[in-house]
C-alpha cells in the first residue's frame, strides 16, 4: 500500500448469494461499516438479479456497487446480456472486465475486453481490468509475456488510461484455491504491471493506478499482501462472502 493511492477492496460475489441473501448480508455488513477505516474504498459485485437491491441497501452509504461483466454492445438483440446503461441506471459504478473466469468459461478475448472498457469509459463507469497467469505459465517461466499480452486490451486507449481505471493482478491458480500468492510473487508481479502502465501511459499514471491482487485473500494473509507497496486492495471472490471476514479485509487494506 502506497500512502499516495486510496485502498480499495472490491466483493466479487460470482455466482453466489440470491438478492434475499444479499440483502441479509448488507444488513450486517453495513452494521459495521461506522468502525471500518474511512480511508478505504469498499465496493460489492453481486450477480446481476441483486444488483438493484444490493444498490438500494449501499446508496446511502458509501460502499460503491459493482457489477461482475458487461456486454460489447450497447443495446439490442443479445438474448441473456446486460448493458452499460442497464448497470449505470441501477447506480453500478465499477465493473470487473477480463475476470479469469470469462477468460475460461466465455472464451473472451482482449478485443473483448477492449470494447467492454471503452463502453464503460463512454458511460464513466470504472473499469477493473483482471490479468493474471496460469499455473502452467507460471511454472514455464511465462508470467511476465502473458500479463505484458493481457495489457495490450489497453492500447487502443491512446496515451490516456479509462478515467477511474483500477488493474486487478489474479494469478488463476491463485483463484479459489485457498493458495495465495506470496507477498513477494504479488509485488514482483504488480511492480511489473505498473512499470508496463508507466511505459504506455506515464509515470504519473502509473503512480495514480490502483493495482488491487486477488487469490484466496483472507484476514489471515490479507495484511503481508497489502503490506507491499505496490499492492492497493484486494479483489476478493471467498472471503467477501462474510461479512466479517470483508469487514476484516478493510481493516487489513486501512491498516
Ligand atoms: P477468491 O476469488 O478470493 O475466492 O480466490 C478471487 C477472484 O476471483 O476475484
Amino acid at each position: 500500500m502506497h500512502p499516495s493511492r486510496t485502498p480499495l477492496v472490491i466483493a466479487n460475489w460470482k455466482m453466489n448469494k440470491t438478492p434475499s441473501e444479499a440483502a441479509l448480508f448488507c444488513d450486517d455488513f453495513l452494521s459495521r461499516l461506522p468502525a471500518l477505516p474511512e480511508r478505504v474504498e469498499l465496493a460489492i459485485a453481486p450477480a446481476f438479479p441483486a444488483l438493484e437491491r444490493v444498490g438500494r441497501h449501499l446508496l446511502p452509504t458509501r460502499v460503491k456497487l459493482a457489477a461482475q461483466d458487461v456486454h460489447v454492445e450497447p443495446k439490442g438483440a443479445h438474448t441473456g446480456e446486460v448493458s452499460v446503461a442497464m448497470l449505470a441506471d441501477v447506480g453500478v459504478a465499477m465493473v470487473l472486465v477480463g475476470h479469469s473466469e470469462r477468460r475460461r468459461d466465455r472464451k473472451e478475448i482482449e478485443a473483448d475486453f477492449t470494447r467492454k472498457m471503452k463502453r464503460l469509459a463512454d458511460a464513466g463507469l470504472s473499469p477493473v481490468y483482471c490479468v493474471g497467469e496460469t499455473l502452467e505459465e507460471r511454472d514455464g517461466g511465462r508470467t511476465e509475456e502473458v500479463l505484458a499480452a493481457q495489457m495490450t486490451a489497453l492500447d487502443a486507449f491512446g496515451d490516456a488510461l479509462p478515467p477511474g481505471f483500477v488493474l486487478a493482478y489474479e494469478p488463476v491458480w491463485a483463484i479459489g484455491t485457498g493458495r495465495a500468492a506470496t507477498p513477494e510473487m504479488a509485488a514482483d508481479a504488480h511492480a511489473f504491471l505498473r512499470a508496463r502502465l508507466s511505459e504506455r501511459f506515464g509515470a504519473a499514471a502509473a503512480a495514480a493506478t490502483r493495482i488491487l491482487y486477488g487469490g484466496s485473500v483472507t484476514p489471515a494473509n490479507a495484511a503481508d499482501l497489502f503490506a507491499k507497496p505496490d499492492i492497493d486492495g484486494g479483489l476478493v471472490g471467498g472471503a467477501s462472502l462474510v461479512p466479517a471476514d470483508f469487514a476484516a479485509l478493510a481493516v487489513a487494506a486501512g491498516a
